[in-house]
Parts: C-alpha cells; structure tokens; sequence
C-alpha cells in the first residue's frame, strides 16, 4: 500500500546524513510537544523525482513558534526567524541550512480566485489543501515513524506517469494560479494534465476565471513563468492550453519565438557573465521579447492590469526596437550610436541583441555600449567643471554631455586634453600666457 511505504532507504541515498539527523531531531522535538512534524511538498515530490530539493517545507500539526523555540533550546547552533504574520517560522541549523515551518491548515474559498480563509488543521487537511497530488504527499517525522509516506490522493503514482491532477473539480476555479503552476511544472518536470484537469481548465476558461485573479498575483505567476529556464518548451504549452492571451491578443504569427527566447536568455547569460554584480530581471527582456510583434495599445492594455516595474521603459524600448537598424545605420559617430543605445534600457539592448542576432553590426555596437561605453569615466565631473570657472546650471549639463560625446568619438582621454578641448570649442576661456 503506497500510504504505508517506508522511504528510510531512499531519503537516505538522496540526502545523506546530515539533513537527516536534523529532519529527525526535529521530529522527536515535535513529539515531545505533542505536535507532530511532517516533511511536505515540493521537497517530497522532488525526492521521487531524484532531483536535490533546496527547499524544505515542514508542516507542524501545532504551534509553530513553540516548535522553533524548542528546536532552538535543543539543537546546538539552532535559530530561528518567526514571521508573524504567516505564522511561519524558518529555522536555521548551525551550518546556516534553513528549513520552514508552517503550521497546518485548512483553506476555505470564499468565492472564485480569491484569497482563500485560513483555520489551523491537521496534515490531511494540509495535504487537502494542496495543487496537484504530486505536490499532497507528506513524510511523518515523529520517532517511531520517522520515513513513513503519507499519499492520499496517489501522488507517486501520478508522478510515475507523468500527470498533474487536482484533488478535486474546482481546484482551478478556487485558484486559478493553479493552471499556471501546472504549466510550469508541466514545463520543468515534462509532465501533462490529467485528462479531466484538460476538461476542468477548459471549464475554468470558459468561466473567465482569469478576469477574477487580481492583477498582482496573475503578474506574480507570469514573471516566474517568463523567469523559467525551460521557457522556450513553455511556449507549446500556452499554445495547447490556450493560454496565450494572458501575455498577448493573439498567438505569435510565426514559429520562431522559441529562438528568439533562447538567443535572449543566452544574451542574458553573456551579460551576467560579464558584470555578474550587476542585477538584472530576467522577465523583463523576455516579455519585450514576447511583446515585439504586439501593438503598443494592446501592450497598454496588460500594462494597466498588471504592477511591471519601470513600464515606461518598456514601451519606449518596445516604440524604439523596429527602427533600430535603420536608426543605427543613420547614426555615424561613435558617440551616435551609443546615444541612441542610451535611449534603450539594459533589457530592451539584450532583446534587440537577439531580435536582431543576424545583423553583426548592431549585435557589435550594442555589446561595445554594454561592455565599455556606458561604463566610461567621465574625465571632469560637475564639480570639476565648477572650479575650472564654469556656472552650475542647465549649461553645465550639456558641457559634461559634449564632453563624453568627444570622449566616446576619442578626441579626448585625460584632464588635459579635455580641458584643452573645452577651450577650443570656447567653453573655458583661453590660457592665461
Ligand atoms: N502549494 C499549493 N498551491 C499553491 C501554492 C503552493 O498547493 N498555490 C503547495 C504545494 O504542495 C507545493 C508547496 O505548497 O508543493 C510549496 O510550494 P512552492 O514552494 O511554490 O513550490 P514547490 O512545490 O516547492 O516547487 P519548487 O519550489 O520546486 O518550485
């Protein structure tokens, strides 16, 4: 019986011993104060999937904070951050390894894709809560039991076959971001919906249960999904699904968005490689991406539903990107060039690079403004141009923009030759003899 089987062997494989000595002593602190702990979710699925889960969740049938507390008395080197507005708690061993705990519960819908009502409760109404059955299945903790799987609702067989399934026929209509999810575990673990998870996401379309998600937590779902390594395979998935027009009107025309993705994320790459201190969404370059066929009103109208940072931005790269070949060829001096890239943000350069992979010239001229020119030290800063005689003010302004215009064009390098260049464009008064 699946309910019964005994991971010891394969929890041992997987992870070795020091997770589980401290899965174990957690789990004799959550007996003593007679609130069971259990391993859940994702780290469990993971587990059959011989993948190495990062993350561990444990779900305690109690309180929460008392279990850090104990833990921490307990187990040497232990500590713990409570948040109280989760009632989650994450505890850290002394190697700095972390782990949540939350406390079981119950959830109640109120009505369709809102947020739902929270009750303590105990592990079978945690599991039930749950997306998918691969994600439902807990491991008991508790000395005497300790590697014993929970599966109530058959997740490892569902896991064998490569199918995600509700736990039951409004799970999507409850929560929509559930369909998001499943697409992206469909995308990472190359699984499928149940046959009738086919049937109650096309119920759920029908239902326009999307227009009821709030546009911050649809917004959450589509970054992760834009942020996904495999977001080229996702693309076939939208399409089957019929999802697309949660990213635009229509799907793409043409089949070359999987490439076009795969030379962003490769841009992406080659620019972290670069300046890895240097932060950089992902989503964003991936979404002007998406976006690059797609009218700017109909982009307007995503925009005013979902929190994009900096959207402004966006549409200017999005306004810039078509004309960019010609502008580029227009533009003759160096100093040209890299004020038109000025104009772009560092996600719109990344996506032209790969929009426009074959054209040499501009894939060129846009790693030299990444690599160098917008990096270059100016040879005066303001106050710089303030001793030399100059007023603070708007003409100031421009004087430090003429000057890294003559830099980029290499007419100036250092102090000298600038301020020899200043005077010779009668910006700084002649030497005194
Ligand atoms: N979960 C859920 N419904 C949600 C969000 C989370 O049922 N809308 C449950 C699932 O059981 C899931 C667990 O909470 O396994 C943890 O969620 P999350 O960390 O988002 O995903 P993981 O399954 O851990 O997957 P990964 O971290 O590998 O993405």
């Amino acid at each position: 019986e699946a309910d019964s089987a005994n991971l010891l062997p394969l929890l041992e494989k997987q992870w070795g011993t020091a997770r589980l000595d401290h899965l174990r002593q957690i789990g004799r602190i959550a007996q003593q104060l007679g609130t069971p702990a259990y391993l859940v979710g994702g780290a469990v699925r993971d587990l059959f999937l011989k993948r190495y889960a990062p993350d561990l969740d444990v779900a305690v049938e109690g309180d929460t904070r008392m279990l850090a507390e104990a833990c921490k008395a307990q187990i040497h080197g232990a500590h713990y951050q409570f948040h109280a507005q989760f009632g989650t708690a994450i505890l850290e061993d002394s190697q700095g390894v972390a782990l949540d705990l939350a406390q079981c519960r119950l959830e109640h819908y109120p009505a369709p894709a809102a947020l739902p009502e929270v009750h303590p409760g105990n592990i079978h109404a945690d599991l039930a809560r749950r997306d998918f059955t691969v994600n439902a299945m807990a491991i008991r903790l508790d000395p005497q039991h300790f590697g014993i799987l929970l599966d109530p609702y058959d997740g490892q067989a569902d896991l064998q076959a490569g199918l995600l399934r509700t736990l039951h026929s409004r799970s999507f209509l409850d929560d929509p971001t559930r369909i998001l999810r499943g697409l992206r575990f469909a995308t990472r673990f190359q699984m499928d919906l149940a046959p009738e998870c086919h049937q109650q996401l096309k119920q759920a379309l029908q239902a326009d249960i999307f227009t009821q998600l709030s546009g911050a937590r649809l917004w959450r779902e589509l970054r992760y999904l834009l942020e996904l390594e495999a977001l080229p395979v996702a693309l076939s998935l939208l399409t089957a699904w019929k999802l697309w027009f949660l990213l635009r009107p229509t799907p793409p025309a043409s089949n070359t968005m999987p490439t076009l993705l795969q030379r962003g994320q490769e841009q992406i790459q080659w620019l972290s490689a670069q300046f890895p201190e240097e932060p950089l969404a992902i989503f964003i370059p991936m979404l002007t991406l998406i976006w690059q066929d797609v009218t700017l009103r109909d982009i307007q109208h995503y925009l005013d539903r979902w929190p994009v940072p900096d959207r402004s931005q966006l549409l200017a790269d999005l306004r810039v990107l078509p004309g960019l070949p010609d502008t580029l060829l227009k533009a003759k001096r160096p100093s040209q060039k890299a004020n038109i890239w000025q104009g772009v943000s560092v996600a719109g350069i990344l996506a032209a690079m790969a929009i426009y992979a074959d054209n040499p010239t501009l894939v060129d001229s846009a790693r030299l403004y990444l690599q160098v020119q917008r990096r270059l030290p100016s040879p005066f800063n303001g106050q710089e141009l303030q001793t030399l005689g100059l007023k603070a003010g708007p003409s100031l302004g421009k004087t430090l923009k003429l000057l890294r215009e003559a830099q980029l064009d290499g007419e100036i390098s250092n102090k000298e030759n600038a301020q020899q260049w200043l005077i010779k464009q009668g910006i700084l008064p002649p030497n005194p003899l």
